[in-house]
């Protein structure tokens, strides 16, 4: 049975490749909760890949696919929830965030991100824009509005694993 410390769901922000997942699974050992990425939630919904959605579908499809995920989820109380890195770019979404639990953002820096994703070839918006400067320029659209929805940000630079998530719990 799950100790279930937090009364709220614990709703993880970021770039991607700025270890959402990542530190999602190792909070979800250390605190028993379960965690769950939307990502993974809309592939096996639509039963495709993430390029492929983006392929077929197209992107604003897919975000429609985040804001359903995020209405589904919405039940939910006590989990650790990995959001894909455009979710909150949408404004239906932010409220539906926000109501859904603690949004902790997890920051990095644009060389340390693309040394993270550059062998990644399942992030449809980075294939074949694959480099330090797209990323930043993308991370600086996103900027103002990933710290504005976040309750506690966390920079996970040059910091192990174990040492992030510690830092996650101590500002919950
Ligand atoms: C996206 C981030 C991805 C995924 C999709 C779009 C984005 O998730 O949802 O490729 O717009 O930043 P991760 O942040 O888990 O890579």
């Amino acid at each position: 049975q799950a100790k279930n410390l937090f009364p709220y769901n614990i709703m993880l922000i970021g770039f991607m490749g700025s270890g959402k997942s990542t530190i999602a699974k190792y909070l979800s050992h250390i605190l028993e909760m379960e965690d769950l990425e939307t990502d993974e939630f809309i592939v096996k919904r639509e039963d495709m890949t993430i390029n492929e959605i983006f392929q077929r579908k197209g992107e604003e499809y897919f975000r429609q696919c985040e804001n359903n995920a995020l209405r589904e989820l919405e039940t939910r109380q006590g989990i650790i929830i990995s959001c894909g890195g455009g979710m909150p770019m949408k404004d239906e979404n932010v409220e539906l965030m926000k109501r859904n639990g603690k949004i902790v953002l997890l920051t990095a820096s644009p060389q340390t991100i693309y040394d993270r994703v550059k062998y990644s070839n399942q992030r449809p918006l980075l294939n074949g824009n694959m480099n330090v400067e797209y990323i930043e320029s993308l991370m600086e659209k996103r900027k103002d509005r990933y710290e504005s929805i976040a309750d506690i940000v966390v920079d996970t630079n040059d910091k192990p694993i174990h040492v992030i998530a510690e830092e996650v719990v101590s500002k919950l």
